[in-house]
């Protein structure tokens, strides 16, 4: 069994490789750099683990990824590649954001759509999508990845819907975790003010999710309740609400 997982060489997308190398699945990790796989070989000395190193804010590495590809069967498909950014407006590089709506939503448009099609013809295959509880709110000082998440989030929505009205055997899902302790903090500038949690706790709960094809994955009842209340307030006092979710360097 064979699973590809963008962004598993750290954080969330390493953690949720370590539970399927637990099942026995040979994983192929995607990302810019290696990291310290060494460590994930020494842990699992019998396991396939194999590296490929690509640049999904690039769209032509996407189609390269694809191509590469294209030959191998794979069982799972994990689109967890993303990060975020947090500051003031005058603070905020568009540069930085618009690389992380190429990673966050066209990458993830580029691969999951490429994926489904595959795991479609043959009638079988697993997709998490990675998403987050940002998908739910609105925030200012990360309004960027508030909507690139929204955009992910929306994208699974319609795909888990046709799937279901084809009768699909392919199964969808979409995790969508509040702060988890991972290298997310410093990529995005951030630091949380409400408690993380364990990337290990999350990615357990999202694999098994995802095995038994759960739709929506949502790790925390802090979440949950906070999604639930969502539907019911305004998206302006959700973003007052949100707006101290993490400090602000200057
Ligand atoms: N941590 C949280 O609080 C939290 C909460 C909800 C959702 N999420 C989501 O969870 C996912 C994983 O994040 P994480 O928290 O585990 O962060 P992380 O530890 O920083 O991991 C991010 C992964 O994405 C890869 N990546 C980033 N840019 C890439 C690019 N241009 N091309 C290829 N790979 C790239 C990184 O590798 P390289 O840098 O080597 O490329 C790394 O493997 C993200 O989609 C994030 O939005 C995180």
């Amino acid at each position: 069994m064979k699973a590809l997982i963008t962004g598993g060489t750290s954080g969330i997308g390493l953690a949720m490789a370590k539970e399927l190398l637990k099942k026995n699945y040979e994983v192929i990790l995607i990302s810019r750099k290696e990291g310290d796989l060494d460590e994930l070989k020494k842990e699992y000395p019998s396991s396939h683990i194999t590296f490929w190193s690509y640049d999904l804010s690039k769209e032509e590495e996407c189609y390269r990824l694809l191509d590469e590809t294209k030959d191998i069967d794979f069982d799972i498909f994990i689109n967890n590649a993303g990060f975020g950014d947090i500051g003031r407006i005058n603070k905020t590089s568009l540069e930085k954001e618009v690389n992380m709506v190429m990673v966050n939503d066209v990458a993830t448009l580029i691969l999951v759509k490429s994926f489904l099609l595959r795991f479609m013809k043959k009638d079988q295959g697993r997709i998490l999508m990675v998403a987050s509880a940002a998908a739910f709110g609105v925030a200012p000082y990360m309004n960027v990845y508030y909507a690139t998440k929204a955009f992910v989030y929306s994208l699974a929505h319609g795909y888990y819907r046709e799937l279901k009205d084809n009768k699909s055997h392919v199964t969808l899902s979409v995790l969508c975790p509040g702060p988890v302790k991972t290298r997310f903090e410093e990529t995005a500038n951030a630091k949380f003010t409400m408690g993380a949690l364990s990337k290990e706790k999350c990615a357990a709960i999202a694999i098994k999710g995802l095995l038994k094809g759960k739709f929506e994955i949502v790790p925390t009842m802090k979440i949950k309740a906070g999604h639930l209340f969502s539907h019911f307030v305004p998206k302006r006092m959700i973003s007052k609400a949100l707006r101290k979710q993490s400090e602000i360097k200057d």
